[in-house]
């Protein structure tokens, strides 16, 4: 056991006289510069990665970071403000790759500014030359075609057959999309709409301009569609609602859209004096192939906190844009495919040997078995994967190079897996040195009065968690 360095003396010093609220960023700004381009479910607060690069080039340079779990590129975004050479970002989720590569392109805004009211000019003559077919669409559905377009079969599941007819019969000469319930998701009117402002945005001859404005087309698909607005999970607002629903297309993507313009320009004032070259790479964080071994110096990452089908489906998230986008020559079966990919995507056998260099999860596991086989198969594969991810991730480090992992617990029937310490105890095994651990509130909702202390009907109470940052070094030489 290597005993603790000077190095990490300092950090764990520097870190335990931070005061206790240091690490919470309650009021603070965490969706400046291109962090505010469209949502991503467990995103990092964009703080703690920026004081984490700030205090570990306190000690050493970092002219290397790697975020493996990368999803929506905070890390990455941080990195380039702080003006990192090198910069990797890894995730098998196609739509984190995407987002994470448009937040980092800088782009020439003027020209940016420019292809953007051409593009508004060239939908609104569109929308004047197919005006009446599209606003009478709905119309047409529901009393030409007898659908009810609030209903999960006939419009629900076959839209793209009515909408090819429609078209025929009305000189609509627009591709629209074909994937299984895109009626489910989306009333006529709002697929039409859609479609002719895709079409114009595929006109678009810069791809990185292309690409950008597509994640603010991504960003409107999803406040335009029958989803219920502000959950992470594909839920469906009820029928009288979708019936109601006639929300205004063009305006809510052209709003995203400047706003997004707006975000990256304040963004590339920030990084004028950058330097880096960031590198996204479609690599499974148990393998990381595409990243030199031993060259990173510091490793900041956030994993999922368990697999996608109990926790959060970054897979179903990304469903709807990927649907519409076509980017990567995905088949739909690919799109829905996603989250069995992800950490702890796949089961293990009921009959499972146990595996995983953790003790304390062992026992963990151990009751949750007893009352749960089907739960603790879900556990012991994320476990297990986390586990193949650690070791990736530690060859990649560089000798005495940091590395610190966001992580939130959960609880499994009744049991609490301290995943920070499950991480701390695997990763010694892997060629690395746990330092220290430290905690930090974050105010995840505010709930009604039910939970307030003073019980008085109105007054609202802050429910607070806690996430842990686990940092690990990796040894001098193994
Ligand atoms: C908590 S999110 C990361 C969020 C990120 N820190 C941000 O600020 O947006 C976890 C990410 O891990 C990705 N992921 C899950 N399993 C993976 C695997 N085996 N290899 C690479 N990425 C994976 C998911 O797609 C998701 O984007």
């Amino acid at each position: 056991m290597e005993l603790p360095t000077n190095l990490d003396k300092k950090l764990i010093s520097y870190l335990s006289n931070l005061p206790s609220d240091y690490w919470n960023f309650q009021c603070d700004d965490v969706r400046e510069y291109s962090h505010g381009i469209h949502g991503y479910p467990a995103m990092m607060v964009s703080l703690i990665s920026r004081n984490i690069i700030k205090l570990t080039n306190s000690i050493y340079d970092v002219n290397s970071v790697l975020d493996p779990f990368v999803g929506s590129g905070t890390v990455l975004v941080e990195s380039m403000l702080a003006g990192i050479n090198s910069i990797y970002g890894c995730d098998i989720n196609p739509f984190a790759l995407y987002l994470s590569k448009v937040k980092t392109t800088l782009l020439n805004i003027p020209a940016l500014q420019e292809e953007s009211a051409k593009l508004r000019e060239n939908i609104e003559n569109m929308y004047v030359r197919y005006k009446s077919q599209i606003e009478h669409a709905d119309d047409a559905m529901r009393q030409i075609y007898g659908l009810d377009l609030s209903a999960k079969n006939g419009w629900g599941s076959d839209a793209p057959k009515y909408l090819e007819k429609y078209k025929a019969e009305n000189y609509f000469d627009i591709d629209i999309p074909q994937f299984k319930n895109l009626g489910y998701w989306f009333k006529p009117k709002v697929v039409l709409i859609l479609s002719l402002i895709k079409r114009e945005i595929n006109n678009i001859c810069d791809r990185d301009i292309r690409d950008f404005i597509f994640i603010a087309f991504s960003e409107a698909i999803r406040l335009v569609s029958n989803r219920r607005n502000g959950e992470f999970k594909m839920f469906r607002m009820p029928a009288d609602k979708v019936n109601k629903f006639d929300p205004d297309v063009k305006n809510e993507f052209f709003t995203i859209l400047y706003r997004n313009i707006q975000k990256m320009a304040e963004f590339e004032s920030a990084c004028q004096s950058s330097n880096s070259t960031v590198s996204i790479y479609n690599n499974n964080a148990m393998s990381l192939e595409d990243i030199p071994d031993s060259s990173i110096d510091l490793v900041i990452t956030s994993p999922p906190y368990g697999d996608s089908r109990t926790t959060v489906a970054y897979g179903e998230y990304s469903r709807l844009s990927l649907e519409w986008l076509d980017l990567f020559d995905l088949s739909d079966k690919e799109i829905r495919g996603i989250d069995k990919i992800l950490l702890g995507g796949q089961k293990y056998s009921p009959d499972f040997k146990y595996d995983i260099s953790s003790r304390i999860l062992e026992s963990k596991l151990t009751h949750i078995k007893n009352v749960d086989l089907n739960r603790a198969r879900d556990v012991y594969s994320f476990y297990a994967d986390l586990e193949k991810a650690i070791a990736a991730i530690s060859r990649k480090s560089r000798p005495n190079g940091y590395q610190f992992w966001v992580v939130g617990n959960r609880t499994v029937r009744g049991e609490l897996l301290d995943t920070d310490k499950i991480i701390a105890e695997i990763a010694e095994k892997h060629g690395l040195i746990h330092i220290y651990t430290f905690e930090r509130n974050i105010i995840n909702k505010v709930m009604p009065s039910l939970n307030s202390p003073s019980n008085v009907s109105g007054v609202k109470s802050s429910t607070m968690t806690k996430e842990h940052i686990v940092i690990l070094r990796k040894q001098k030489k193994l």
